[in-house]
């Protein structure tokens, strides 16, 4: 069904708000491993540390995430909007081009991502037409020298790193 004209308004005003582009992967019993795009990633509480990503009740990779214990949120660079796309497209090998290893706790993961935060399922929670994945993180890599990549206005860009800052929050 095409959407109507307040999911059309919901849509467009969330376009606006810029979002980090996260992968976030899994490996089922079998040894098969899943992923997609998000960038509905969030952190969540500190002590314990949590976080979500929400995933389509539709999507191909659903069935994997919502059932795993485990699972990994690698947060992507400037320069990886091409992986970013290919963790969105489907009916394609996600994995063919080789990009994820096996990293933490066992779990696809990107060597060159910002940050990987390996997650224990904590919860799985309904979110109308998405389920929200909660992760409790148990291992965190952050590179200090790279610059996220943001999703805004449907379009990749990178940070104005160069910029000074508008304002430091502390
Ligand atoms: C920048 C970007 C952000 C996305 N964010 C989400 C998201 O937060 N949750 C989600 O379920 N799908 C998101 N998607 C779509 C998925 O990556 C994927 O395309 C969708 O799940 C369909 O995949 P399927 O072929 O596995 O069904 C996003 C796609 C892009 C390009």
């Amino acid at each position: 069904m095409p959407p109507n004209a307040r999911e059309l308004d919901f849509t467009r005003a969330m376009a606006r708000v810029p979002g980090p582009v996260v992968v976030t992967t899994t490996v089922d019993a079998a040894g098969r491993r899943w992923g997609f795009t998000a960038s509905s990633f969030v952190s969540l509480s500190l002590a314990p540390p949590l976080v979500t990503v929400s995933l389509d009740k539709k999507a191909s990779t659903h069935a994997a995430f919502t059932t795993a214990d485990f699972f990994m949120v690698n947060v992507l660079a400037h320069d990886q909007s091409d992986i970013a796309r290919r963790f969105a497209t489907s009916g394609v090998d996600r994995f063919a081009a080789g990009d994820t290893v096996t990293l933490e706790r066992g779990l696809p993961g990107i060597p060159e991502a910002v940050v990987r935060l390996a997650c224990r399922m904590h919860d799985v929670v309904d979110g109308g037409d998405h389920s929200i994945l909660i992760g409790r993180v148990l291992d965190c890599v952050t590179s200090v020298d790279r610059e996220a990549l943001v999703y805004v206005d449907r379009a990749f860009v990178r940070p104005a790193g160069s910029v000074p800052a508008v304002a430091r929050a502390h």
